[in-house]
């Protein structure tokens, strides 16, 4: 009698303990399905399809209006490191933060817009990204104002090089 009460007892423990497997992996699968978190509005989640897309190049149709609101936004996040004009003479420099190279030699002249917006979102060398302040939309708006001013003018020192118009 006693032994078999004991197999049962055993038995029960055997089958206790494949049960505690199961919950086991229940338990883990229950902790990857966290409550749905809305972004806050106007924000967009990093690391997101979303934000993906609005990286991938070739970013939003470049027209006038677009530019404009690129400059307006060089102005505020860029112009106090790399100057009004992109010479790297911003107001921070003159206070002893290293200065960037200027826009307007042969080796920034030649950056892509892809790159630039590339340089916002990641940062580059001693620059810090920008991509907790500059909406992906206006990174690409930045980068072809940059390309506008790049256009608009050359650097002496590099002007020998340049193509004459
Ligand atoms: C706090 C100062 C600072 C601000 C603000 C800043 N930059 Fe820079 N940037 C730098 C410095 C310094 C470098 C040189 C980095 C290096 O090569 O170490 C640089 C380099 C660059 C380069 C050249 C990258 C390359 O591939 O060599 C680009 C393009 C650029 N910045 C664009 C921008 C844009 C666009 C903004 C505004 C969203 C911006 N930067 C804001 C300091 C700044």
């Amino acid at each position: 009698m006693r032994i078999a009460v004991v197999a049962v007892g055993a038995a029960l423990l055997a089958g206790c303990d494949s049960g505690t497997e199961e919950r086991a992996s229940i338990a883990s699968t229950r902790a990857v399905q966290r409550a749905y978190l809305p972004a806050p509005p106007g924000t967009v989640p990093r690391g997101s399809a979303a934000q993906a897309a609005a990286l991938a190049p070739p970013g939003p149709e470049v027209t006038p209006a677009f530019v404009a609101r690129g400059e307006k936004r060089f102005r505020a996040f860029c112009s106090p490191c790399h100057g009004m004009s992109g010479r790297g003479d911003g107001t921070v420099v003159s206070r002893g933060f290293p200065p960037p190279p200027s826009y307007h030699e042969e080796r920034i002249r030649e950056l892509s817009p892809e790159h630039i917006v590339s340089v916002i979102t990641h940062g580059k060398g001693r620059m810090f990204p920008y991509a907790d302040r500059v909406l992906p939309e206006d990174r690409w708006a930045i980068a072809h104002y940059v390309k506008t001013l790049q256009a608009r003018e050359v650097d002496p020192a590099s002007s020998q090089e340049a193509p004459t118009p």
